[in-house]
């Protein structure tokens, strides 16, 4: 009795614990010199991207793009104005849009093209265009092309998009009502898309997308992957039930040859599942997605950040998965089908029926090249009549540990990148940044010693959201930038510096910084040189060992 009494009340103390995780410390605006740029009259910093030796940041703001210096992007180097003309905007004020607000030529794809350059579209007043962006000249060179597929109509619809190998893959909404979205390829010989059912893709809001590249096993190939939330057509619920989605495409998809004729046979989606086991709380809004990829991991990893819209209670959380659960639920999960209850009423079940071979939305392999499936134009028709109509997944994909890396009470996680570093205790650590919809920045580890903010960062003078981030992990000069309206900001991942005392810097338990007792200064480890030095880092923030050696703190007590 008094032991239940005692776990209950352990439990609400670990729930409070875990929801009011605070900061270990906060760095305000004025405290941390970041470098900041913006450019009169141009807001909407939504786009960021690194050149391949990371040497310049391109940034696609409204109706601009630029190229920064990425080591201080206070440094422009460059700039190329792209707006919509003026018969454009007005035909886009005819319409009913607004001259204030959308008829712009919001930038929405910046990709690279190659090495000289850049693939570019924007939403030009709600009629999407394309253009190539020289990167010697910094001009748009050739003739601009329709956009449709690649950018949404409306600066305020969702739009991700990956280059791989010279083909564009996007996921936007498709037309000017923003009512049909799809999954799209361009390439040199045809158009792939997906089927404009709601059960292919269902007013999806896209988060991001990202290429895995194959292994080499059995001659599989690369895979695309979406994310996004959308409104779930498989459960019965009294409003529209939002449901967190991946999805994936392989890069040898041709389409069918009658059915599927220029769609995907590869489509195939899952829910990803973040919750609380022990208290059922669902987070069922997917804001952003980042994939660790790293010659050291044995898989890549997927971080998800998310929100929920059931509940009232502003919690956001980070779950992770691994790259094989989500391929094993693609490759041996159950699919769900829609049957028919009663003439006007379907509902969505798990398929126990055969499944056709080649499976259908797999990637083609050795395997099937040796029984002369050499496309998938010349798969079975049974096999692509099965995967027009199967495209979601019965099966879950569960995050690792079976539970969120982390959970926070009242703020709404926005974006999130993860760098990895190998810290004094020779451990490599995951370390997410974690963007807020306040303009701050959560940097956070979740380890075997639980999960911990490092700190926070006001990196936006006013709250605002922040709408993208980047990191640039060149071994000791790592930055994180982020875009809101107002502008770009460039943050060092660390700041080990401003810790003044060794038991400061160890019970920060950043994995980025130690105190040197020969120095007496908390120093970045990426920058130290000589790591013989014995170091002072303890992850799980035991600072003992910073007692009885000689520190500052030590002297200034002393004193
Ligand atoms: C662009 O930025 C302005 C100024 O902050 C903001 O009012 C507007 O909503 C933004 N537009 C979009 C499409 O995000
Ligand atoms: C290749 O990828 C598969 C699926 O993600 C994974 O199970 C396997 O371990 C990988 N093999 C190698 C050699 O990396």
């Amino acid at each position: 009795m008094t032991l239940n009494i005692l776990y209950l009340a352990l439990d609400l103390f670990l729930r409070v614990a875990a929801f009011s995780l605070v900061p270990r410390t906060t760095w305000k605006f004025s405290e941390v010199n970041l470098a900041y740029f913006h450019a009169p009259e141009v807001f909407n910093y939504s786009i960021l991207l690194l050149s391949e030796d990371k040497k310049v940041l391109y940034v696609g703001a409204r109706e601009a793009i630029f190229a920064l210096n990425s080591l201080n992007i206070a440094e422009k180097q460059n700039v190329e104005y792209w707006k919509a003309s003026e018969d454009q905007k007005k035909e886009c004020a005819m319409k009913g849009r607004s001259m204030q607000t959308e008829c712009f030529n919001y930038i929405r794809v910046l990709q690279p093209l190659n090495k000289n350059a850049l693939y570019v579209c924007g939403t030009n007043a709600f009629r999407p265009i394309c253009h190539h962006l020289n990167l010697i000249t910094f001009k748009l060179e050739g003739r601009d092309e329709d956009g449709k597929g690649r950018s949404p109509f409306n600066p305020m619809e969702s739009y991700t998009s990956v280059m791989v190998d010279g083909e564009l893959y996007s996921g936007t909404s498709f037309n000017f009502l923003g009512s049909e979205s799809i999954i799209f390829r361009q390439s040199q010989q045809n158009q792939l898309k997906s089927e404009l059912y709601a059960q292919w893709l269902n007013a999806p809001s896209f988060v991001s997308a990202d290429v895995i590249r194959d292994n080499n096993t059995k001659g599989d190939d690369d895979k695309v992957y979406f994310f996004f939330t959308e409104v779930s057509v498989e459960f019965e619920f009294f409003g529209k039930m939002m449901i967190p989605r991946v999805a994936r495409v392989c890069k040898g998809d041709q389409g069918g040859l009658k059915i599927l004729q220029n769609k995907w046979t590869t489509f195939l989606k899952a829910t990803l599942l973040c919750r609380m086991p022990e208290w059922n709380y669902v987070f069922n809004v997917v804001n952003d997605v980042f994939i660790l990829k790293s010659p050291d991991l044995e898989e890549p990893l997927i971080y998800g950040v998310f929100t929920t819209n059931l509940n009232n209670i502003g919690v956001s959380a980070v779950c992770s998965y691994s790259m094989s659960s989500v391929e094993k639920v693609f490759a041996e999960g159950h699919y769900m089908k829609e049957v028919a209850v009663e003439e006007w009423y379907t509902k969505w079940v798990r398929d126990n029926g055969e499944i056709p071979k080649p499976r259908p939305g797999a990637c083609i392999n050795d395997d099937d090249r040796a029984k002369n499936y050499k496309s998938s134009l010349n798969l079975p028709e049974r096999t692509v009549l099965f995967a027009k109509y199967h495209q979601l997944m019965y099966d879950l994909v569960t995050p690792l540990g079976k539970k969120p890396q982390l959970i926070k009470q009242d703020v709404k996680y926005t974006q999130i990148v993860v760098d990895r570093v190998k810290a004094v205790d020779s451990n490599t650590y995951n370390i997410m940044f974690i963007s807020t919809d306040e303009g701050t920045l959560h940097k956070a580890i979740s380890s075997e010693h639980g999960m911990h903010i490092i700190e926070e960062i006001k990196l936006f003078p006013v709250s605002e959201p922040i709408q993208t981030l980047l990191l640039s992990s060149k071994e000791n000069q790592r930055y994180i930038y982020a875009g809101a309206n107002s502008g770009v900001v460039q943050s060092p991942v660390a700041f080990c510096e401003k810790y003044s005392t060794c038991i400061d810097c160890v019970l920060a338990r950043d994995p980025y910084c130690a105190w040197n007792p020969h120095k007496l200064i908390c120093v970045n480890i990426l920058k130290e040189k000589n790591m013989e030095w014995d170091l002072i880092q303890k992850i799980n923030g035991d600072a003992s060992p910073c007692i009885g050696k000689v520190t500052r703190s030590n002297i200034y007590c002393a004193s």
